[in-house]
């Protein structure tokens, strides 16, 4: 076993791992942060989506022990402090873009990953930055669509795919 800590959320944590538990395991597993999911095991849907140094990471292919040291943020440190709904939460919402809300965790951290780097993405940028997360149920536009508005831009007709 290996001992880490790593600020998640804003918290330190700590914890014993195995050198194979992998990121996603010790918080889901280890922290009861379920708001990651697990929705493959190919490293393909982006359910597991978090930050990990302020960079979008799939957190099923990072190790747990290889964020030792590191500032973690998951779906639950996303919502504002008073705990209202952060900007993109709350377009996902308006713009209806969750179904089942599988996918949504790590659609949300995918989309705060891509306006802190882009901050005004144009519709084909957002779908590019999105290639990384499956979704079953919405056929995207509407997840498109509450990205942009997140953005501040006006939504307006988007393109079919
Ligand atoms: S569970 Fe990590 S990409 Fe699917
Ligand atoms: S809302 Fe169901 S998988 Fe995306």
């Amino acid at each position: 076993m290996t001992s880490v800590t790593m600020t998640v959320n804003g918290k330190s944590v700590s914890g014993d791992v195995e050198g194979r538990t992998l990121l996603v395991q010790f918080l889901r597993d280890d922290l009861k942060l379920t708001g990651t999911h697990v929705g493959c095991d190919t490293s393909q849907c982006g359910a597991c989506q978090v930050h990990v140094d302020g960079k979008a990471v799939k957190a099923c292919t990072m190790l747990a022990a290889e964020a030792d040291g590191a500032d973690v943020k998951t779906i639950e440190g996303m919502a504002n402090a008073d705990g209202s709904l952060s900007v993109i939460q709350q377009a996902f919402q308006d713009h209806h873009g969750l179904q089942c809300g599988f996918c949504t965790p790590g659609m949300v951290m995918t989309a705060a990953a891509l306006l802190k780097e882009n901050p005004k993405p144009t519709e084909a940028e957002v779908r590019h930055y999105l290639e990384g997360n499956i979704c079953r149920c919405t056929g995207y536009h509407n997840i498109v669509k509450a990205i942009l508005a997140a953005s501040g831009q006006e939504v307006t007709q988007i393109a079919a795919e």
